[in-house]
């Protein structure tokens, strides 16, 4: 084959990957700009942003899906192991090298924090400190550098001020905020990647499953595991998800809304969902699987344990083996995209079962108190939410 061919054929490689779209130009190696703050004023509207965009969105059917808002952030790592202070930049592709860490190996971590607007239109975040440690723990994990927790808070309130025209009405839905650490730095053997790059980009979101107000029919799989002791199941790594699409992809073939992941020593521990923690209620005690390397410890996990506790349930963290579920009387799930999600049903060795869904549950006082929290409703003792202006 010629040469020249085969340069073309390498100048145009376009390849979908985690939801962005990353363009390879072999000439245009250097990433993403300059160490300065871009003033938002400087700075030009996406070129496909349209002046009216706010009136068209039809705030009431959201859904979770990717809506290209006005800005990103972005910081790439410097030379003494710190990151540069970072830049807003329109929403867009990015460019990096064929051989970054990312694309290669796999070496690159996820957040996912959310901002809500009031009814007064002041705008709050939820816990966005925790996300940022857990980011830490991933990257030191995963042989990464990691913004600060400051540099990671910071962030994300200058992506949510610079696309506040994004963020839905109170009870209409809220804006996803998805940070994200990448190897961008090239390497070609299996290595930690030279550079890093911290990426922040939001969408506005309403429901992550379709059919919201019904509750959550879980899949029990006993064939694919998430994650294996010693692995990377407890920390936010974008290798955790892709393996477990065909999972998914199967279940939902059969009507199902989501996996239940069993451990993969023993096949009967339950552990989580593909992107949310799972909870049981049996009487009055409320339980939940403890983590233990192979589980993401969620940042909703977390807060809904504290409510129960403020509420009088005594809450359990430790192994729960499928049957117990079975005999449970509410089964939720919890993340920052779910919520505090209802199980309507799990379905086990071609068994399925089915549990209340009806008024004054449990569940149900639990999810009201996190969301009256969350909207200012109910004292925020534990400094939750922080404001972002
Ligand atoms: C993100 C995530 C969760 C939920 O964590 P939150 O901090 O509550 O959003 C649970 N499980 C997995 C696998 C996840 O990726
Ligand atoms: C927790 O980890 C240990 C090994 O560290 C493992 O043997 C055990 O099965 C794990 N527990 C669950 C519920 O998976």
């Amino acid at each position: 084959m010629c040469m020249s061919k085969l340069n073309s054929f390498h100048n145009i490689i376009l390849l979908s990957y985690n939801f962005l779209f990353f363009i390879f130009l072999p000439s245009t190696l250097q990433l993403m700009g300059s160490n300065n703050i871009t003033p938002l004023s400087t700075l030009q509207p996406a070129p496909t942003t349209r002046e009216n965009e706010y009136e068209e969105i039809d705030w009431d059917n959201l859904g979770f899906k990717v809506t290209q808002t006005d800005y990103m952030f972005i910081a790439k790592s410097t030379l003494d192991g710190n990151f540069e202070q970072g830049q807003l930049k329109p929403f867009g592709n990015i460019q990096l090298n064929p051989s970054a860490g990312i694309l290669n190996y796999g070496q690159g971590l996820i957040e996912g924090t959310k901002a809500y607007k009031r009814e007064d239109g002041r705008i709050f975040l939820f816990r966005p400190h925790d996300s940022s440690i857990r980011m830490q723990i991933g990257a030191e994990r995963m042989c990464m550098l990691c913004p600060s927790v400051d540099q990671f808070v910071d962030a994300i309130k200058q992506t949510v001020l610079a696309n506040k025209r994004w963020i839905p009405p109170a009870g209409k839905g809220t804006l996803y905020i998805r940070p994200l650490l990448m190897g961008s730095g090239a390497v070609l053997g299996v290595a930690p990647a030279p550079e890093y790059t911290f990426l922040v980009y939001a969408c506005p979101v309403g429901n992550y499953f379709k059919d919201a107000t019904g509750a959550l029919s879980l899949y029990i799989e006993e064939e694919v595991h998430r994650a294996a002791c010693g692995g990377a199941g407890g920390v936010k790594s974008i290798t955790n998800y892709a393996p477990v699409m065909k999972a998914m992809k199967n279940a939902k073939g059969k009507g199902f809304t989501d996996v239940l992941y069993l451990d993969s020593v023993n096949n009967k521990y339950i552990e989580e969902a593909s992107c949310s923690n799972i909870f049981l209620i049996k009487g009055k005690v409320i339980s939940t699987p403890k983590a233990n390397g192979t589980i993401l410890e969620g940042v909703t996990k977390k807060s809904v344990i504290d409510i129960a506790h403020d509420l009088g349930y005594q809450v359990e963290e430790r192994s729960i083996e499928v049957e117990e579920l079975i005999r449970a009387d509410e089964v939720f799930c919890t993340g920052t995209a779910v919520g505090v999600a209802l199980v309507g049903s799990v379905t086990y060795k071609a068994r399925r079962i089915e549990y209340k869904i009806s008024e004054g549950i449990i569940t149900q006082q639990l999810n009201s108190r996190l969301v009256e929290i969350q909207r200012g409703i109910v004292e925020d003792k534990r400094n939750w939410i922080v404001e972002v202006k």
